[in-house]
């Protein structure tokens, strides 16, 4: 039998497009500009730029790692992390197509970050020691996190939406997290959270 060279050369592509993805993590490539248009229907809650809200009930999106976003929204879509809003979102038909997660998911880590501020102004320097010792080797010495590891920008984040998830994974309100990671913060008293969150909404992401 005589196989076409183009087939063959396509299929040399494919096994090192395969392995190249193994090498990283396999997180589809979303298209952005597709997922601009996804974007519009997240809005209204999360802002026009993604910043979210000084409340701390809707986080930032703006700048965070696509890996963390899709992850994000599939545990939101099978259960595995709480909330009425994103769970009602995550549920309906179209959000079962993994390419419009990719796709928005692509959108919203292009999109600048801004540090969100906020806090006391007094526990800044108690979280940044906390942090250096115990949260960078993860997400980052600049809070900037890791998009192969799936692990979260922290940098910029509102305070209170921080705070909410600090004491949230502590008191098993949000699932999805890794049991050594509540390990780590169990021990945390209040006033380490409240520097944390402070310190970690001023860095310039
Ligand atoms: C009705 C308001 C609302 C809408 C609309 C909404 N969200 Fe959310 N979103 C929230 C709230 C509230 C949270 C925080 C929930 C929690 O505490 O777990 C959140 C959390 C998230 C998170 C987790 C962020 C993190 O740092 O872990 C992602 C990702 C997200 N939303 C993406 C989206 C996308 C994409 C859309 C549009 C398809 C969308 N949201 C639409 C309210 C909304
Ligand atoms: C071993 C690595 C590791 C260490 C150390 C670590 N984290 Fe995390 N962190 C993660 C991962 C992975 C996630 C994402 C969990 C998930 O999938 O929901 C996460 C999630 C978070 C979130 C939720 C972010 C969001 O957008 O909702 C916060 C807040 C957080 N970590 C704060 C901290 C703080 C503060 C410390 C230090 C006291 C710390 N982490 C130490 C790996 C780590």
């Amino acid at each position: 039998m005589r196989v076409e060279p183009t087939i063959v050369i396509a299929s040399v592509l494919g096994a090192l497009a395969a392995l190249a993805a193994c090498a990283t993590v396999a997180v589809p490539v979303g298209d952005a500009v597709a997922g601009a248009r996804v974007y519009a229907e997240c809005a209204g809650c999360h802002g026009t730029n993604a910043q979210g809200t000084v409340n701390g009930q809707v986080p930032a999106l703006a700048g965070q790692h696509a890996s963390v976003i899709a992850k994000q929204l599939g545990d939101y879509r099978e259960g595995e992390r709480w909330d009425a809003r994103m769970e009602s979102i995550m549920a309906e038909h179209r959000f079962a197509d993994d390419a419009q997660i990719a796709n928005v998911a692509a959108y919203l880590s292009g999109l600048p970050a801004t540090p969100a501020g906020g806090g006391s102004g007094e526990g800044g320097e108690r979280g940044a020691g906390v942090y250096g010792k115990a949260c960078a080797s993860c997400h980052g010495a600049r809070g900037e996190g890791n998009g192969a590891r799936v692990i979260p920008r922290l940098a910029g984040q509102q305070y209170m939406y921080l705070r909410r998830q600090l004491h949230d994974a502590v008191d098993g309100r949000r699932p999805n997290f890794p049991p050594d990671h509540v390990a780590l913060l169990s021990p945390l008293e209040a006033d380490d959270i409240d520097g944390l969150a402070e310190y970690l909404a001023e860095l310039s992401p």
